[in-house]
């Protein structure tokens, strides 16, 4: 049998998964981690870099490595959109042919579903190497408050990574499923999941291995990172004297690290009482700079974050009032996302809901976890799991004065369909136009236009009234959208997939999936044992990186950032690792490690 695999393709982190015989497992990058940040980076040689690589380059070079684009796919590029994340990132976004959001990483410019998809493909190929076969079949999960365009839009990621979707499935469901909610549980399942930029929330009604959805709520704009800037305002609040301070809030370099230690001491305060802080802020070659030492206790943080905790509750609030229920009546609470490990937040939810939430399965895993299980079954046609989802975000037309008649609620479930009848704006029209919009706003300019149906060859003779235009809008199971519009007069009728393919022409993304295939297969001519050795190569020249790095800040906090020897090896350290980018064999890895021996001799 092939192997299936299911992907979770998160905004922070990316995971993927397997299941042999229901039971799932992560699997394991070659580096021997369980998640792959979702970050890809441009290196100064022109090479890509994904994953921790990418995360040890956006320490020095923020602005050459793409994060949380999840948040941007499937969107169309505005001057809003651009300035709002040139606020939250370092990096511009920039308009591609067609509207479609690209990322300027120096001189290069991607789209944001190639980086979507280079995520994919190394994830997919993590999957090759532990099966030692092709894979190609996947779940993969979205959000649950995902629009039609963004789901699209990841289905196209899946094409560039060469990668065959057996299914988009959201991500509370493949939550439950990871919590074996499949199998022999009867009730309400509320699953919470608090990532690092979107939280979700959604309430399952799960019986005899069918899972409802009753109500989802969310805030795409809302997760760890938040959390994380409170940290770095207080943390800027250090810095007594204003101009330095002023400095810094607009050095990116500067700023990126301050985000780096503020979410390393929020870790900190959810197994430890408090977190020490001491560094030195936008540090010349020398190691000087501006001392920043504090420290942050659970306490203290617990106090800073309380109003977003509070949003988040607001939020869960919204959700059981969707679904018509009070907190009592939900059986399972599931926590999910690397949030959830914050203490507050589990002790909130639990006073929230009376209960102690469920948290057998890691945070982190669970939707990948879910996303295998599903995959499996899908593949075995012989899982009884059914799944019964729900309309993300309201589906209508948009009418006379930009207002909408919306056609497809929030919530309904799916699959689902609905059909109303429309006239011409005036008499004698030979064409009619009708916007498709998704949103909750009344007013069409503020929801998403996901496209049009034109319906020509109307007479142009008649009245207005003469031209009954049947609209009806069909969703199906994976929260695809048709629509179909009928000139009841003539019978002529015309239908569009709505498709979020704004993004790129065909050619282009055929070109970027060939371009995938290649990346995917590099070193062709080296055996498994080779490629082997190579990795563990690379993965050791990280830790050697690391841990010059730490040599480097320890020296500056004990005042002997001067000492020319251990500055010297370390520069010819930094080089030498920095040369090994994309050779990375074996016998750079010995010079390196004996080089980092003897620093270490040389400052000890
Ligand atoms: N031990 C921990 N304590 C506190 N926060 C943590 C811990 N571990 C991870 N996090 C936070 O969890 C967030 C990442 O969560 P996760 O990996 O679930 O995100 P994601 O699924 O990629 O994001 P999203 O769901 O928004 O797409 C980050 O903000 C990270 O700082
Ligand atoms: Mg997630």
């Amino acid at each position: 049998m092939k192997p299936s695999i299911g992907i979770d393709l998160g905004t922070t982190n990316s995971a993927v998964a397997t299941a042999s015989s229901g039971e799932p497992h992560i699997i394991e990058r070659a580096t021997g981690q369980r998640l792959l940040p979702s970050l890809v980076g441009i290196t100064q040689s022109g090479r890509r870099v994904l994953g921790e690589e990418a995360r040890l380059l956006a320490e020095t070079a923020p602005d050459m490595v793409a994060s949380a684009t999840k948040r941007f796919i499937g969107q169309r590029w505005t001057p809003e959109l651009a300035a709002r994340s040139r606020q939250l990132y370092p990096y511009t976004l920039v308009a591609g042919p067609t509207e479609d959001v690209r990322i300027k990483l120096g001189a290069t410019t991607l789209p944001i579903v190639q980086v979507s998809g280079m995520l994919l493909s190394e994830l997919r190929g993590d999957a090759e190497d532990h099966f030692g076969a092709e894979v190609r079949k996947a779940v993969i999960t979205v959000p649950a408050n995902f629009t039609d365009a963004q789901r699209q839009a990841t289905r196209e990621a899946a094409e560039i990574a060469g990668l065959q979707v057996l299914r988009l499935l959201n991500e509370p469901t493949a939550a439950a499923m990871a919590y074996g909610l499949s199998h022999g549980f009867t009730g309400t399942a509320l699953v919470f999941d608090l990532g690092g930029g979107t939280f979700d929330v959604s309430v399952l009604e799960v019986k005899d291995g069918v899972f409802t959805v009753l109500a989802t709520a969310g805030d795409p704009y809302f997760g760890g990172d938040d959390f994380d800037n409170v940290l770095v305002q207080w943390l800027l609040s250090h810095v007594q004297d204003a101009p330095s301070r002023e400095r810094i809030t607009h050095d990116r370099v500067a700023v990126q690290y301050l985000k780096i230690i503020a979410e390393r001491a929020k870790r900190e305060v959810s197994t430890a009482a408090f977190s020490r802080i001491s560094t030195v802020l936008a540090p010349d070659a020398k190691g000087r700079g501006i001392p920043l030492e504090s420290m942050l206790t659970r306490e203290f943080f617990e106090k800073l974050v309380r109003p977003k905790t509070e949003h988040a509750l607001s939020i869960v609030e919204k959700a059981l009032s969707d679904a018509m229920m009070s907190a009592s009546q939900v059986d399972v609470v599931l926590l999910v996302g690397g949030m959830t490990r914050v203490p507050l937040l589990r002790t909130l939810v639990s006073k929230h809901f009376g209960k102690e939430p469920d948290s057998r399965v890691d945070p982190d895993e669970a939707v990948a976890l879910g996303a295998a299980v599903h995959a499996a079954e899908l593949v075995d046609k012989k899982g009884k799991t059914l799944l019964l989802d729900v309309v993300g975000a309201s589906l209508g037309v948009q009418v006379a004065g930009g207002l909408v008649k919306p056609l497809l609620k929030r919530n309904t479930m799916l699959p689902c369909s609905a059909t109303e009848v429309f006239y011409p704006g005036q008499d004698g029209q030979k064409a009619v136009r009708v916007p498709v919009v998704q949103g909750e706003s009344k007013r069409s300019e503020e929801n998403a236009r996901l496209g049009q149906v034109v319906l020509g060859g109307l007479d142009g003779n008649s009245l207005r009234k003469d031209h009954a235009i049947e609209v009806t809008f069909a969703m199906d199971t994976e929260g695809l959208l048709s629509v179909t519009a009928t000139d009841k007069a003539s019978g002529k009728t015309e239908v569009v997939q709505v498709d979020a393919r704004m993004d790129l022409s065909t050619r282009e993304a055929e070109a970027l999936a060939q371009q995938e295939e290649k990346h995917r297969n590099a070193e062709p001519t080296l055996d498994a044992e080779e490629r082997r050795k190579n990795r563990h190569a690379r993965r050791a020249l990280h830790g050697a990186l690391v841990s010059v790095r730490k040599v480097h800040k320890e020296l500056q906090t004990v005042g002997e950032a001067d000492n020319e020897e251990a500055q010297a090896l370390i520069e010819q350290l930094a080089a030498a690792i920095v040369e090994a980018e994309g050779i990375e064999t074996s016998g750079t890895l010995e010079a390196v490690q004996a080089m980092t021996v003897k620093l270490m001799q040389l400052i000890s």
